[in-house]
């Protein structure tokens, strides 16, 4: 049995961990508050000394004695979520004074999820490496850049091209899964002008391009994914309307410009992706034109609410508050569908009257607030499944989802938000116990998504046709007098990605 990694008794005078030690674990789930007797167990499954490990009965055993011997001024202990100086100070003189010891795994002392990732890793170097496993992986080495990688053979055997198992017409595997042999194994591998060919068991043959090997590598994927996140803006109002922002890094182009030239629809495409809008002036103030330029670039998403939709103050043909003159809070559309629009498009085609004001909000940077000021409320955020619903007549649509997505390769990036407090669903997927967490939750995401500094307000005049990632950008919108009416459409998620993906700027 190995000790822990650099167990330290902080406590002076106290010499070695025994059994009245204390090993904390940083914990992610909700506190639990643990009661405990002042003799006090480890909590961590990391082995404290050399006894052998504790079988079910010998813990049964402890734990009855743990209840017997129980005195009646039993200390609370609370797992902690966060191994604060602070907290661990505090820990410490309170088990000095019983008499107890504090003992500290170095590993936990780290906060920040690069050092967490790095504790992981640390973890699992004790485990052995399975690709060195030569019955199921292949390690290749990329000679030109010294790269290497292990791919397991039964990858392999699913990614071979040859005709009879992939028809490149139309892109698709022709093999069954079931005939896939989990413990295949090549009966001879050879590597050379940058293939590896490969003849299997049964015969079949089959040759890799090792580019391509290394390019579809996860930690590859995972890598030029990361890239490509680095290069969105996240932004509050005071970046967007920076007086050094001249031309401003998001697109801002002529109708005229996106139909004559396909670079202006790439700017459209790329602002959408690095700042989660783009606008597109010139435009004739009608439903038409409108449609024309969305079209340029994507096709219009049908819902309930048809193809283009034009709505008013006046003209209330759906059971929404969009179609109303009051105050409209930062939010997302359509969370009660099972796949909420990718892209919303707004053109103030009439307006005389004041107040209306447009807001947007950077949903990804206030989240990105939430999880530096309370990175247990975003986890939480990500877990909640919470349900909205939208109803009239002959319609009721209804889902359940996180408010916040995670990505779902890169488990630091946020996918999509999900923010829409006026279409909460009757609060029905949550144990009573954790409402009023959720809500305390969900109230900080709201804080973050209200500040004043966060919201970019600004009047859509009729002329410009604002286009904004419904997974991303909290859209509102200031109360109004006089006549204002709107067109615009959706567009949905996939089409807008498979545009970026056409045009080579997403993967
Ligand atoms: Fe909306
Ligand atoms: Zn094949």
């Amino acid at each position: 049995m190995k000790p822990p990694l650099n167990a330290v008794p902080l406590a002076s005078g106290v010499p070695s961990v025994n059994k009245g030690s204390l090993v904390l674990k940083r914990v992610k789930v909700p506190p639990i508050v643990v009661e405990r007797k002042t003799t006090m167990t480890q909590t961590d499954e990391l082995p404290v000394d050399d006894k052998p490990p504790p079988t079910e009965r010998d813990a049964e055993q402890e734990q009855k004695q743990d209840v017997e011997a129980a005195p009646a001024n039993s200390t609370k202990v609370l797992a902690l979520l966060e191994c604060t100086p602070a907290n661990l100070q505090r820990l410490q003189r309170k088990l000095q004074a019983e008499g107890s010891v504090l003992c500290l795994d170095e590993r936990l002392l780290r906060l920040s999820d690069e050092d967490e990732n790095e504790r992981d890793k640390a973890m699992n170097s004790d485990k052995t490496d399975v690709t060195s496993d030569k019955n199921r992986f292949l390690t290749v080495r990329n000679v030109k850049t010294d790269e290497s990688v292990s791919v397991s053979y039964i990858w392999l055997r699913d990614h071979c091209r040859c005709e009879d198992c992939y028809n490149v017409a139309t892109f698709q595997r022709s093999t069954s899964i079931l005939d896939l042999p989990l413990d295949i194994q090549p009966e001879s591998c050879e590597i050379y002008d940058e293939k590896i060919s490969i003849v299997w068991q049964d015969g079949h043959r089959s040759s890799y391009d090792l580019n391509v090997v290394f390019s579809n590598h996860t930690d590859n994927f995972r890598k030029r994914l990361e890239e490509q996140r680095a290069q969105l803006v996240l932004w509050d109002r005071a970046l967007i309307t920076a007086a050094n922002n001249t031309p401003p890094g998001y697109a801002r182009v002529t109708l005229n410009d996106l139909l004559c030239e396909d670079i202006v629809m790439c700017q459209v495409v790329d602002s959408l992706l690095r700042y989660g809008f783009a606008f597109i002036t010139k435009v004739p103030p009608n439903q038409q034109s409108t449609e024309m330029a969305v079209k340029r670039i994507f096709p219009v998403q049908r819902t309930l609410f048809g193809d283009m939709w034009t709505f008013s103050e006046s003209k209330m043909d759906h059971s929404d508050t969009a179609y109303t003159n009051g105050f409209l809070g930062p939010h997302t559309d359509n969370t009660y569908f099972s796949d909420a629009a990718g892209l919303q498009v707004l053109h103030c085609i009439q307006f005389n009257g004041s107040g209306g004001e447009t807001l947007l909000v950077d949903g990804f940077r206030a989240v990105e607030q939430l999880r530096e000021t309370d990175p247990e409320a975003y986890e939480r955020l990500c877990e909640y499944p919470l349900e909205a619903e939208y109803m009239e007549e002959d319609k009721h649509h209804q889902f359940i989802a996180p408010v916040i997505r995670k990505h779902p390769v890169l488990a630091g990036s946020v996918e999509q938000i999900r923010f829409n407090p006026y279409d909460r669903a009757p609060l029905r997927t949550l144990a009573p116990e954790v409402v009023p967490q959720f809500y305390a939750d969900y109230r900080k995401l709201a804080e973050e998504v209200y500040r004043e500094e966060a919201q970019w307000k600004f009047q859509l005049t009729p002329g410009t046709v604002l286009i904004f990632d419904n997974w991303r950008v909290l859209h509102g919108r200031m109360a109004y007098s006089g006549k204002r009416v709107m067109t615009g459409c959706y567009v949905a998620r996939t089409e807008f990605q498979s545009v970026a993906r056409t045009l080579n700027m997403i993967e």
